[in-house]
This record gives C-alpha cells, sequence and structure tokens, in this order.
C-alpha cells in the first residue's frame, strides 16, 4: 500500500519533471548518518520523497546529491536519475544540475528536498494545476514558529508580493507568519531560462527561492498552495523533527491498514513499516514491530511483543512473543512464546515451535514439532518429525558449517547432539541425550555418547523399556 499518495487520478495534462534536492550535509541532525537516510517508518527519508514524487507518474526524476552521494544514491530506488551538485552553493544551483537531464522533456518541474516527507501528491497536483496560471507556485503555511523559513509577504489583494528570505531580510519581516516550505513546482521553460540567470547572494549561494522575486519583477503572478494538513510542510532538520514526523507516517500507515481490515488491539503500540503488507483480518496485538518487507496473510495473529522483519506468514498463524527475520513461514503455523527465527528459516504448513526454539537457514517440515529450546541451523527436518527438548544441531566445527538432515517423522529425543554433517533417517528415533556422530537409518534406534544402535528395536518401543539407559520425556511431542 503506498500511504502517501490518494487515490486521486493523475494529471495527465502536464508532463512532470521531478527534482529532488538532497545534497545538503544535515549537520543539525548531529549524526554520523546523512540526514535524508534516516528512516521514516522504516524507509530511508530520501526515498520516501522519491515515492512522493514517482506517484505523480514523472516522466523523469533527478536527484541531487552531493555530502554521501554513494550511500544517497543507493537507496533512491528505479528510474530515478543521480545528478551530482559537487560543491553546494545553494538550492538554486543545484536545480541547475538537473537542466541538461530535464530540459525539454516535461512540462512543468516539481522541486522537492530531500526532508520534506509528509507530503501528499493531491497537494502537489494542485500546485501543478497552479503552474498553468503562474511560472512558479510555492507550497505555503502559516505556523506558530515561523524560524527558519523564509516568509511570505502579501498586497491588500492577497496576492503574494514578495519572498524573504531571512537573515538577510529586514527584521520587520520576521513577525509574518506565513512562510514557504521550500517545495515548488515551475513551468519548465521559463525555469530552465531563468535558473542559470540568478544572482549570487552575498553568502555565495544561489537560492531558488530568488525566482519568486523574479517572476514578480517580470510582472507574474506567483500562485501559492497551502497543504490540507500543515504537517506536510515540515521539514525534517533535528531528531525530534523526525521522531515527530514518523509518528504522522506511523498513524497514516496504521489508519490505511484498520481502514483494509486489520484489527490492532491497540493501535498506538503497533509499528508497521511502509512497505509492509496485511491481509485483511490479520489481527496485530501491542508492543508490535512489522518490519521491512514483510508480508502477513489473512486471519494471522501477531504480538504481543513481537518483532517480525523481512518475512512472509501464511494464513490462520499465531505468532506470540517472538522475533522473525528474514523467514518464511507456511499456514496454520504455531510461534512462540519466545522462538526466534533467523534469517533463511522456512517454516512449512502446521509446524509447532516453542519456547525457545531457535532456527536458522533450515526448512522446518509441515506438521514438526519443536516445543522447547533448541537450535536448528544448516538443516533440513522432516515432514512431522519431534523434535525433543534441548536439541542441539551441533553445525559448526570451529571452520565450517555442516548440514543435518532429520527424516519424516522421526523422533528426535530430549537434549539430542546432532554433530552435522549427519542424517536421522525416516522413522528414526534417538534417545534422550544421545550425541549422534553419524548417519541413523530409516526405523533405527540410536543410544548414548557417541550414539550407537540398540538391536532389535522397533520404532516406537524405545520409551518403553526402562532398563535401557533411555530417558525420554514423558508426552510424545516433547
Ligand atoms: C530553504 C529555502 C527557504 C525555505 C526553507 C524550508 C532557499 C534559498 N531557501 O532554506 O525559502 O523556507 O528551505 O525548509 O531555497 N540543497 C542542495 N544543495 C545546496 C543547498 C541545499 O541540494 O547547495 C538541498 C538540501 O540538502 C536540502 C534543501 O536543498 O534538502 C534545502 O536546503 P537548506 O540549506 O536546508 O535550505 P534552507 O536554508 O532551509
Ligand atoms: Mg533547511
Amino acid at each position: 500500500m503506498n500511504h502517501t499518495a490518494t487515490s486521486d487520478p493523475p494529471d495527465t495534462s502536464s508532463r512532470v519533471g521531478v527534482v529532488i534536492l538532497a545534497a545538503g550535509q544535515g549537520t543539525r541532525m548531529r549524526s554520523r548518518l546523512p540526514k535524508v537516510l534516516h528512516p521514516v517508518a522504516g524507509r530511508p527519508m530520501v526515498r520516501e520523497v522519491v515515492e512522493i514524487g514517482r506517484a505523480l507518474q514523472p516522466v523523469a526524476t533527478a536527484l541531487v546529491v552531493g555530502h554521501a552521494a554513494e550511500a544517497v544514491s543507493a537507496v533512491a530506488g528505479p528510474s530515478v536519475s543521480i545528478v551530482y551538485q559537487t560543491e553546494q552553493l545553494g538550492t538554486g544551483h543545484a536545480v541547475l544540475q538537473a537542466r541538461e537531464l530535464l530540459r525539454g522533456r516535461s512540462d512543468v518541474v516539481v522541486v522537492l528536498y530531500g526532508d520534506t516527507v509528509l507530503l501528499r501528491p493531491a497537494t502537489l497536483r494542485q500546485m501543478i494545476d497552479a503552474a498553468r496560471r503562474a511560472p512558479v507556485v510555492i507550497l505555503t503555511g502559516v505556523v506558530e514558529d515561523p524560524s527558519g523559513y523564509a516568509r511570505i509577504e502579501r498586497d491588500p489583494a492577497g496576492q503574494i508580493s514578495r519572498l524573504i528570505e531571512l537573515p538577510g531580510g529586514a527584521p520587520e519581516y520576521e513577525a509574518l507568519r506565513e512562510i514557504n516550505s521550500g517545495v515548488m513546482v515551475f513551468a519548465a521553460d521559463w525555469l530552465w531560462a531563468e535558473v542559470g540567470r540568478l544572482a549570487r547572494q552575498p553568502s555565495g549561494e544561489f537560492f531558488l527561492t530568488d525566482l519568486v522575486n523574479v517572476a514578480l519583477a517580470q510582472g507574474h503572478s506567483v500562485e501559492s498552495v497551502r497543504p490540507a494538513e500543515t504537517v506536510e510542510i515540515l521539514g525534517i532538520n533535528t531528531q525530534a523533527q523526525l521522531a515527530e514526523a514518523n509518528r504522522i507516517v506511523l498513524d497514516r500507515i496504521r489508519r490505511d491498514w484498520l481502514d483494509a481490515g486489520v484489527r490492532m488491539t491497540d493501535p498506538s503500540s503497533v509499528f508497521v513499516d511502509t512497505d509492509v503488507v496485511l491481509e485483511a483480518d490479520v489481527v496485530v496485538h501491542p508492543n508490535t514491530h512489522l518490519q521491512g518487507t514483510t508480508r502477513v496473510l489473512s486471519a494471522t495473529e501477531i504480538g504481543p511483543n513481537s518483532i517480525v522483519r523481512d518475512s512472509q506468514i501464511g494464513k490462520d498463524c499465531r505468532v506470540l512473543a517472538s522475533v522473525v527475520e528474514e523467514a518464511s513461514v507456511g499456514d496454520r503455523v504455531h510461534i512462540g512464546p519466545f522462538t526466534h527465527l533467523r534469517p533463511g528459516a522456512r517454516i512449512e504448513d502446521g509446524v509447532e515451535l516453542g519456547n525457545y526454539a531457535e532456527v536458522k537457514e533450515s526448512t522446518i517440515g509441515a506438521g514438526a514439532r519443536m516445543h522447547h529450546f533448541g537450535y536448528i541451523g544448516d538443516a533440513t527436518i522432516g515432514p512431522d518429525a519431534n523434535i525433543g527438548a534441548g536439541t542441539v544441531t551441533c553445525n559448526f566445527d570451529g571452520a565450517a558449517k555442516h548440514r543435518s538432515i532429520v527424516g519424516a517423522g522421526a523422533f528426535v529425543g530430549s537434549d539430542t547432539m546432532l554433530v552435522a554433517p549427519v542424517e536421522v533417517g525416516d522413522g528414526a528415533r534417538t534417545g534422550a541425550g544421545a550425541v549422534v556422530t553419524r548417519d541413523v537409518k530409516p526405523g533405527e534406534l540410536v543410544v548414548g555418547a557417541p550414539a550407537r544402535p540398540v538391536p532389535g528395536r522397533a520404532p516406537g518401543e524405545a520409551g518403553r523399556d526402562k532398563r535401557t539407559t533411555l530417558i525420554e520425556a514423558k508426552e510424545p511431542s516433547t
């Protein structure tokens, strides 16, 4: 679901070019991470802006990069052209870098900042529409605290008469509370003619916003749009603003999924990343984090207290107080409490995984059970196998990883060590505490350390004979 787009039909009459300015450093974040790479609902903010632009179905998108250019370019996503601004000489200079790429290709040019993540495409469509009447359209808002923004002055008829950048502007303008968000839409031909002629500021920079005053001086009108929600103009400059933007985006995402039929017992404690996909009748309990590209199918219940990242979870599953990372889970699977599925865990239909079960890079076959603590790594567990409490695949010999295979319907007794590489055949059994260093034939029973076959035993008999050294847990599923 695209939580930024709305269902408005696209404006098909204008060819749209998008320029995203993201060359600045963002020093006020006080972070080693470049500002526009900070995540909002799991997406780097610059990527979020790319997606807002994408909703306009642009003919081309230019992402202007400078600081941390490689890292910023790497998250841009498909069909974005990277434009380098080697010296940060201001927003006007930044847009100029995109001229060669875009000139002649679009009717309007939408300029976005890499840190303005709350914009709605519908607002930009209004601006594109207004660009039929004026060469420059700006997005403004009336805010409580206008510090840090350029101010908008209007004449008695309400028309924009001037844009004032502060500092540099006269102090009498500081009281004005209508501010320039920085988001602008231009008639393309006019922009490309004028942006190369901007005057240099005393600071040495070229201000894109000077084009407002240029247009007015030429006798054009400058149009403005105010967004439906003032938060849309919020640019992120500090960690506090990032936290606020994140909260707003999460609210939108939760709202969208509730509308789509997802149930949340306490939405405020459910955290769903932008790219997550949920089906109707999914139930999400408190303190649950659904991250990355996670996908959850219908009627599955997750939480409380669960984290699911980049994983697929099927229908009718239960995930309680567990961590699931880069795993795939079939239908009707019970997970938790306190299960940890690590990358490469493939859990087939009807599996039951319980307390402190850890699975990595392994397939657990349909209907298999691992109700208690244990570690299954680099293994294939057959369907309907039983993995007893304390079972460990000893997959690492200090130098290399090896695989373990457990056959269909096998019964691995409590505290079995599977010293890989090793295979336990279909229907085979291991006694409690077995240290299995050699393959076990189908149907065979092995006991002890190192485990040896117990002759003459048919499968299923082992646990009934207390004279052997076998100690098995009481329930067959343990
Ligand atoms: C800008 C606007 C101001 C507006 C404010 C809103 C100008 C001159 N001023 O000021 O009217 O009220 O945003 O937040 O445009 N960037 C580049 N290359 C550069 C300089 C900047 O790519 O050489 C990028 C930055 O990474 C950032 C954006 O442009 O994403 C805005 O730059 P910033 O320096 O934050 O401009 P402000 O001074 O905030
Ligand atoms: Mg700024």
